[in-house]
């Protein structure tokens, strides 16, 4: 059997991790010949329900299940972490004003990138799911110097699940035939999810389904689907939340499947005139433990708008928290980790298989 690897997790008796430490600890995240000890994380007055979970975890007899370790604090909870989850956030209060919930949460996430940055292992792939999720993220990253930002990513794979699951319901397709969906921006309403580049069955989609649908309610449905939930079960999705956790870390480290397109909220290296800087979600492939952004798509006038729009968000979000951030130096912009693993052969002299250049030309990977 293999070495175990380390998970840290924040908001671990909250209401996701109830879901995803059941899934991680039974093998859907790692792979089932993987073991892993579970390093929880919860606030000081959370640490009796989260011994209780740990119980319900021991009395699984999960055999991948190495060891649980409970922390109040993330300086010893992250303690060489190969994964960090960070689910813990701040929820918005009565009479917060999204400044205000921005601010606390930029407290709650520079502990934690400096924590991240001085206890964790050197190649920590984090994922950022607490709200506002690109912004913490971002916060996160820039306090933790000795780490590339491009082991930062957020989540924004259950958008891109909930547009598959909306689109296969409303066309009877299979879930699994449908690929080449992309959520752009931000994981709020003003993200950008595009099907101009999805097919079903290799179809394209768009030849399938009416533009009017598409614009007036598919967009809208992904678009503010949370807060349906809300209104309807009376708290946030859990369990969904749970599920793309899931599916996230485990193309990130296992790899897409061959082809495969999925969409991760990532530091923008300036691909498709995106400000740098900003963690912004992308279409991306996974391979060797890395991502790499999917180049040279054709967008229309009406994406390019929509993309415009919610990276004007993004950039607001920053602008309200900058004063919080240690500085931005080009070199945080540059320090990005590089595959060299792109499956073509690149020779030294620039030439080699100039029509996949379109697609392959980046190399700013994780
Ligand atoms: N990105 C996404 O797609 C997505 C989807 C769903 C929910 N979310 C967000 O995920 C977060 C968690 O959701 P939930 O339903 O599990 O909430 P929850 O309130 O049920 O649980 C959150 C837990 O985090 C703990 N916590 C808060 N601050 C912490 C800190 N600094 N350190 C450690 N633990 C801390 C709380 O004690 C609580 O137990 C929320 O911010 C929610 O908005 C994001």
């Amino acid at each position: 059997m293999r070495r175990p690897v380390r998970i840290a997790i924040t908001g671990a008796a909250g209401a996701i991790s109830n879901s995803l430490l059941f899934q991680i600890a039974d093998g859907s995240m790692m792979g089932d010949d993987q073991p892993v000890i579970l390093q929880l994380i919860e606030m000081p007055e959370r640490m009796e329900a989260l011994r209780g979970l740990a119980m319900e975890l021991e009395d699984c007899a999960f055999p991948l299940l190495h060891t649980i370790t409970l922390h109040d604090n993330v300086e010893e909870g992250f303690n060489n972490a190969h994964y960090a989850l960070l689910i813990g956030a701040r929820p918005r209060g009565p009479g917060m004003e999204r400044r205000d919930l921005l601010e606390v949460n930029a407290e709650i996430f520079t502990r934690q990138g400096k924590a991240l940055n001085d206890h964790a292992n050197r190649d920590v792939k984090v994922l950022v799911v607490g709200n506002p999720a690109n912004t913490n993220a971002l916060i996160a990253s820039r306090n933790a110097p000795k780490l590339s930002p491009s082991q930062f990513t957020a989540l924004t794979r259950l958008d891109h699940n909930r547009a598959k699951g909306i689109l296969a319901n409303h066309t009877g397709a299979n879930p699994l035939d449908i690929d080449g969906i992309i959520i752009w921006g931000n994981h709020s309403p003003t993200q950008f999810p595009d099907l101009y580049h999805a097919s079903v069955l290799g179809q394209p989609v768009m030849e399938q389904i009416d533009q009017e649908w598409y614009q007036q309610e598919f967009i809208p449905k992904v678009q503010t689907r949370g807060s349906q939930i809300i209104d309807a079960r009376g708290v946030s999705s859990a369990a969904s939340a749970a599920q793309a956790i899931i599916h996230h870390m485990r193309d990130w480290t296992l790899g897409t499947p061959p082809g495969q397109v999925v969409s991760m909220g990532i530091i923008s290296d300036g691909s498709y005139g995106i400000e740098k800087g900003i963690f912004y979600s992308f279409p991306v492939r996974c391979n060797y433990g890395r991502y790499q952004i999917v180049k040279g798509l054709d967008l229309n006038a009406f994406s390019q708008k929509m993309m415009k729009h919610t990276e004007q968000e993004l950039l607001e979000e920053k602008a309200a928290v900058n004063h919080l951030l240690p500085a931005e130096t080009e070199a945080s912009h540059q320090q990005l980790s590089i595959c060299l693993r792109s499956g073509v052969t690149l020779y030294a002299d620039g030439t080699g298989p100039e029509a996949s250049f379109k697609y392959l030309s980046t190399n700013r990977v994780m």
